[in-house]
């Protein structure tokens, strides 16, 4: 019988595991399917941890949420087509809910549909081979209750361990010497610790812009955006102030590259993430950065080196849950024979017409468009259920303004859902009010 790995049970992973079902569901024959966590449970970065560092069994925590952390894009951007928000919490409720609302939804459908059965919990990958001789792989994990090595045959091995979660952590003159505390954005746990202090941020891209205003919301006297290549232009409230580069620090000093400098508490990187994938081996290791086309991934999946390995959810991200679904579908259909790939040549060939059109990007509303129609794409090849991605193209461009015109404020819009047509309502309280980011207040009806 035909055997897949699936590495990592994050939304990525539980998307595939959510297509094998659904087709045992609808009668046919599935391949066994293994899929390796290493964390206790699913969800990926969707799950909270304090931890930072290595975890208790001595592997790195792969945790980059913090407390308070809210939606940052609409949740109708995200829905999934065969899973709505309306189903799983039986009504409409708000657009940008906080983590552990998205968390509920996302393990409700794995849930639903017996998916568990697949997973290994707290098994970490740690070695992945290909045999020419046999044609296929060996996966060796190790067991972390049990501290024990295992190693199992599969066919095909579906990567989805994510690539949010190793930090890119660069040098500045004077680190070693700052007298306050420098972190990366994946270290960052809790706003409340930043209270009454002056914050830089070094980078412009959602984390620093949403560490920023959650610095802010919860206390911080100041917060200083340094960036590398442009201001994020934003209409920031009057304690925040965009500065050039960072080009050392002395003592408690800030030095940017306009020659200004500032006095600061804490520094917190949020320079984005590495694609770290240490348990590939060489041949079959997927070399990346964040951007919206990842050369090497025909369809943006399937690693034309080895077309037998799958790597899911590797590009920059407007559109996730749903485009992870549409990615796993065709996956799950090339794993299965239904979608018959085409030679190398042409995989590298389709591939480099979308790395020209990337090439043509010049705002996020091309980005939009982009990922929509590559969404579209996998989704006209599979039985997933179709959903207008246009109309979800609209909707992020409707977020891009709201957030242009009120960056403290964007959250406090409804959408429409594009799954069920539904108008969704406006949240109970300000976001920059709200302090209380659990589940059960943001399903009252107001605030306690
Ligand atoms: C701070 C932050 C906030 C975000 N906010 C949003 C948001 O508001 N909306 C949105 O749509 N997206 C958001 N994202 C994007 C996020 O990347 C996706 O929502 C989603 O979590 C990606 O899913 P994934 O499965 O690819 O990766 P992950 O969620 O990172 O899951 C990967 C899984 O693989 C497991 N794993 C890793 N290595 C191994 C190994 N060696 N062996 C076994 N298991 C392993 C991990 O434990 C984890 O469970 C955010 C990202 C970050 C960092
Ligand atoms: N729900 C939420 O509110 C929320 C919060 C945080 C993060 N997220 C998600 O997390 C993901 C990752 O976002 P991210 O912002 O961490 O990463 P990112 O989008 O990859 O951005 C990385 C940033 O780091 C800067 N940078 C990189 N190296 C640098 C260097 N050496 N010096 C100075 N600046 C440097 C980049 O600047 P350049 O522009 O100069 O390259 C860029 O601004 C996204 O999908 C996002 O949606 C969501």
């Amino acid at each position: 019988m035909t055997r897949v790995a699936i590495i990592g049970a994050g939304p990525c992973g539980l998307s595939q595991l959510q297509a094998f079902a659904s087709a045992e569901k609808k009668g046919a024959d599935i391949p066994e399917v293994v899929c390796y966590e290493k964390q206790s449970d699913w969800g990926g970065l969707w799950n909270y941890t304090w931890r930072t560092g290595t975890d208790q069994y001595g592997e790195p925590v792969h945790g980059s949420m913090y407390r308070y952390l809210w939606s940052n894009g609409p949740k109708e951007c995200l829905e999934f087509a065969d899973y709505t928000f309306e189903e799983h919490f039986g009504r409409s409720i708000p657009s940008f809910p906080p983590r552990a609302v998205l968390a509920d939804y996302i393990k409700g459908r794995v849930e639903a549909s017996g998916a568990r059965k697949f997973c290994k919990f707290n098994h970490a990958a740690h070695w992945v081979r290909y045999s020419d001789e046999t044609d296929n792989f060996t996966v060796a994990v190790r067991d972390l209750e049990n501290n024990t090595l295992v190693a199992e045959q599969f066919d095909y091995v579906v990567v989805s361990t994510g690539h949010f979660s190793v930090p890119n952590v660069p040098q500045f003159d004077g680190f070693e010497s700052f007298n306050g505390r420098v972190l990366h954005a994946h270290d960052f746990r809790d706003a409340r610790e930043f209270t009454d202090m002056d914050v830089l941020i070094i980078g412009t891209s959602y984390s620093a812009e949403d560490i920023g205003s959650q610095c802010y919301k919860y206390g911080a006297k100041s917060v200083t955006i340094s960036h590398r290549t442009a201001a994020t232009g934003f209409h920031w409230p009057d304690a925040f102030s965009e500065v050039p580069l960072l080009t050392r620090v002395d003592g408690k000093t800030a030095h940017f590259k306009d020659g200004s400098s500032k006095n600061i508490d804490a520094i917190i990187l949020c320079t984005g993430y590495l694609h770290h994938f240490p348990f590939m081996s060489n041949e079959l290791r997927l070399e990346a950065t964040n951007r919206m086309w990842t050369p090497g991934l025909y369809e943006g999946v399937i690693f034309e080196n080895n077309p037998k390995v799958m790597y899911l959810g590797m590009q920059d991200q407007y559109y996730t849950f749903n485009m992870f679904d549409v990615q796993a579908w065709f996956v799950r259909d090339v794993i299965m024979g239904r979608i018959q790939l085409p030679s190398r040549a042409e995989m590298e060939a389709h591939s480099a017409k979308w790395i020209e059109r990337e090439g043509t990007l010049e705002n996020y509303e091309h980005e939009i468009w982009f990922q929509g129609d590559y969404v579209k794409e996998l989704l006209d090849q599979s039985d997933y259920p179709k959903f207008d991605t246009e109309g979800i193209n609209q909707t992020f461009m409707h977020w891009e303004h709201h957030k242009h015109d009120d960056i403290m404020g964007y959250r406090d819009n409804g959408h429409r859902s594009l799954m069920t047509g539904n108008e969704q309502p406006v949240h109970h309280t300000e976001w920059l009010k709200a302090m209380d980011d659990s589940m059960e207040s943001y399903l009252s009806d107001s605030a306690a």
